[in-house]
């Protein structure tokens, strides 16, 4: 999916858990510096997927919440998101709840 470091990837997640959705929130929210072009695009390659076992975007979620699955349950059964290692059941329930 992406080359990116594992220490810089894992603190986009948890960027992501806490709500950031864009590059200037990810900067305000972690110490990381991103170095050059290549790697600005597989962050934001991160910051735009919610679900990497299933591929389901954060769009995908929201478009999901939008027509009327607002429970993570519901999410999860509509979109796949979380059906996998379900590691990335908090990001979803963030997105849920954020609306973002
Ligand atoms: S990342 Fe979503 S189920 Fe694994």
């Amino acid at each position: 999916m992406m080359n990116l470091d594992m220490d810089k990837y894992l603190a986009i997640r948890k960027a992501q858990h806490n709500g950031a959705r864009t590059v200037d929130e990810l900067k305000s929210m972690t110490q990381f510096e991103i170095e050059n072009d290549e790697e600005l695009k597989n962050v934001e390659i991160v910051l735009k997927n919610a679900c990497r076992c299933k591929n389901v975007s954060i769009e995908d979620v929201l478009n999901a919440v939008n027509s009327g699955f607002t429970t993570l349950d519901e999410v999860m059964s509509e979109t796949g998101a979380g059906t996998g290692c379900g590691i990335c059941k908090g990001l979803v329930e963030s997105i849920i709840t954020n609306k973002r």
